[in-house]
């Protein structure tokens, strides 16, 4: 089934949240980047993807929230005393996608070189280090750990109610 129905995630929405999930997995590895002075194989396996694999995470998080609008009225529904806070957690996990790439982006010119996805380039290198892009880049960082934050709690919540109360709210989205 494509689409989503009231008891079941729709094969597309499936698609979407398994392929982000394991993408952005892989981008937390450039946490490894703290330890060592940055020289960590983590970091030196993954590290040279971080930009191109995370400008597609930002894509695909555009695509599956404008698909996610298309299913609002037919989408298993988030009951319970929590549902705000779920779904407030849903929408920051949704800005931090779309908000990290161009945010990495700055960081990366307010440095002083230029971002290139996949070997194009796409914002030349500057003459200088950009001040103002550095500054605003930083709070990449900051959202890196936010997300992390409530990626942990989501499974942990995810985990909870498949394992202790014995729910389908795993099983919808598997
Ligand atoms: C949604 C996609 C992305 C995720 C989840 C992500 C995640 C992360 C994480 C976890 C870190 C480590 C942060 C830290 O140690 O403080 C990081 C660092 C970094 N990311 Fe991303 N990233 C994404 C996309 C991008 C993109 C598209 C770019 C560039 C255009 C980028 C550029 C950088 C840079 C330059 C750093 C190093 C920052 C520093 O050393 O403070 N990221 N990212
Ligand atoms: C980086 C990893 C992840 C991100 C960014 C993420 C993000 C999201 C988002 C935004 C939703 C809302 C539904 C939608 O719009 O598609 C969602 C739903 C869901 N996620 Fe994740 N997710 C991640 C990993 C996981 C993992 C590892 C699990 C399981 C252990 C999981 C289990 C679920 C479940 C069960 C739902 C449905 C919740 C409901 O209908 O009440 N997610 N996820």
């Amino acid at each position: 089934m494509i689409n989503d129905s009231i008891d079941r995630y729709g094969s597309i929405t499936r698609f979407f949240h398994w392929l982000v999930a394991v993408l952005v997995f892989q981008q937390f590895f450039k946490f490894a980047d703290r330890i060592n002075d940055g020289k960590h194989w983590l970091g030196d396996t993954f590290g040279p993807y971080h930009v191109s694999i995370g400008a597609i995470i930002m894509i695909l998080a555009i695509l599956r929230l404008l698909w996610s609008m298309k299913q609002k009225n037919q989408r298993p529904i988030i009951e319970g005393a929590n549902s705000k806070l779920v779904k407030t957690v849903h929408g920051i996990m949704y800005f931090c996608l779309i908000a990290m790439p161009p945010l990495g982006a700055l960081y990366i010119h307010g440095h002083g070189y230029p971002v290139k996805v996949f070997g194009q380039v796409l914002i030349e290198k500057p003459a200088d280090k950009v001040q103002w892009a550095h500054d605003i880049g930083e709070l990449h960082s900051i959202l890196a750990i936010v997300l992390a934050i409530l990626v942990v709690g989501h499974i942990g919540a995810a985990l909870y109610h498949h394992f202790i109360r014995k729910d389908d709210t795993l099983r919808r989205m598997a």
